[in-house]
């Protein structure tokens, strides 16, 4: 794919074999079981519990509609590389990227995740989570995801879209960034008012930016591509109905290695502390109190915009909250994710007086699973906790997180696979959000608005 500008004939040709050949590589159809669930209702014998988090690629009627009513164009490709940050920043801005090559009818190169590089504490006791930015490294998806999974599912549900495995950097004005909500002047916090109305306005784009060049009388053939930048919470997941936008995200799927950990944490607390849900379900009851301590000052905002000084930005208001919700709903046992084991030790004495017993993953997984665990980045032991909080009887968390705001989103979506009716959420005066599963705290409406444009 490092075409020069100037390329002749030949090589194009050799490079649309390479193209071919590449996508062939990745296109190959493997066997898929028919449903796709979450949990394992697909019939996973319950003494195989390795893995509660796994679930069969996606193949959507709602995303092939929409697949299949683009105009595909076999001269444009787009890449995905700037994809930062934790979990909630990384997932919505490639399903955004998934998104906004269908409008255009574009190629996909596997999208790439820069990764922030962390100091792994080889002890928990010591680790306040602030070491971790060293730096940042161009990583292949699979960093966080499982890409054999993603690959499947845009076979199945998306077959017309081009996906090709790798390119080179190379430089031609045949290549260009994007920041693709960029081209929409008017854009509220709820996203693009109109993104059918992007197709046109990237061609448009194309025509002012990229040069078509006539060579030897023909029209040249080297193929446009566009360099996505990273884009967050811009696109209204619900434009292709509420259907598209559900099963959209589950084009997503962690890498095994957290999967299987965040089971390893759920038989723990099973075996440790007296849990009697059932670990293949989708939220399991009775079960824990999932919290997301986020009390690092490192991390993600859902809109800085919106950051000023509040009660829920801190341990003191967050330690309370959650203490509070988990008496009031007589759960015992709470689990916590945080970046700031610290703050965690320091939750655990305030939780003495409650008769709550405070728990994490660090203090759970043993023996090779702590190996394990320890050889994951921070971002990646991020996924652990997310899967785990998915399950948990209540969750809750902090309004200016997209941790927590894409946790929560995920939860209502597997009550609903499951065949749950969820509840409208209500936001109430004190900006406490919550829909029967999931409570946020410190919430503005601007959150409620811009969550719109989080996949769930
Ligand atoms: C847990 O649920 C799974 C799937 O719903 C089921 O197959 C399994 O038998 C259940 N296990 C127990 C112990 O009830
Ligand atoms: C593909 O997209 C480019 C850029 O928008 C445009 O110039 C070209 O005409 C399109 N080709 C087809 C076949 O639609």
């Amino acid at each position: 794919m490092s075409l020069p500008s100037n390329v002749n004939r030949r090589y194009i040709t050799v490079a649309a074999g390479i193209l071919i050949v590449l996508w062939l590589w990745v296109a190959f159809d493997r066997p898929y079981a028919p449903e796709r669930l979450w949990n394992t209702n697909s019939g996973i014998d319950s003494t195989k519990t390795s893995d509660v988090f796994d679930f069969p690629p996606v193949r959507s009627e709602a995303i092939q509609e929409v697949c299949g009513n683009t105009e595909w164009n076999s001269s444009l490709i787009f890449t995905c590389d700037n994809n930062r940050d934790g979990i909630g920043h990384v997932r919505n801005s490639i399903l955004n990227c998934a998104r906004f090559a269908i409008q255009a009818g574009a190629a996909l190169v596997l999208p790439k995740i820069i990764a922030r590089q962390s100091t792994v504490h080889s002890d928990p006791e010591t680790d306040t989570g602030l070491g971790r930015r060293r730096g940042e490294v161009l990583k292949s998806m699979d960093y966080m995801f499982d890409v054999d999974h993603f690959v499947q599912s845009m076979r199945l549900s998306c077959p017309e879209m081009l996906l090709i495995k790798n390119t080179e950097q190379h430089f031609s004005d045949r290549r260009k960034e994007l920041q693709p909500e960029t081209l929409v002047l008017n854009r509220p916090i709820t996203g693009m008012e109109h993104p059918e109305s992007w197709p046109s306005l990237f061609s448009k784009w194309v025509e002012d930016h990229i040069p078509p060049r006539h060579e030897e009388g023909t029209l040249k053939t080297e193929p446009i591509v566009i360099d996505l930048q990273q884009s967050f919470l811009s696109y209204p997941i619900h434009s292709d109905g509420h259907k598209f936008a559900h099963d959209f995200g589950e084009l997503l799927k962690f890498r095994e290695d957290t999967r299987s950990l965040a089971t390893a944490v759920l038989l723990e607390l099973q075996e440790w502390h007296d849990m009697d849900g059932n670990i293949s379900d989708s939220i399991i009851t009775p079960s824990f109190f999932g919290a997301h301590l986020r009390t690092s000052e490192f991390g993600e905002h859902l809109d800085r915009r919106h950051v000023a000084p509040a009660p829920f930005m801190h341990y003191d208001g967050q330690s309370i909250a959650y203490l509070e919700h988990a008496g009031a709903a007589q759960i015992s046992l709470m689990y916590v994710s945080s970046g700031n084991l610290l703050d965690v030790e320091r939750l655990k004495k305030s939780a003495l007086g409650w008769g709550i017993d405070i728990t994490h993953k660090h203090a759970l997984l043993k023996g090779k699973h702590q190996d394990q665990l320890r050889s994951l980045t921070w971002d990646q032991q991020a996924l652990v906790d997310f899967l785990v909080l998915t399950k948990s009887q209540e969750f809750a968390g902090v309004g200016h997180s997209s941790f927590s705001w894409n946790i929560a989103l995920k939860r209502q979506r597997l009550e609903q696979l499951s065949g749950q009716e969820v509840g409208q959420a209500i936001l109430d005066e004190e900006g406490e959000w919550s829909d029967g599963l999931s409570t946020l705290y410190g919430v503005r409406n601007g959150y409620v608005e811009s969550a719109q444009c989080m996949w769930e």
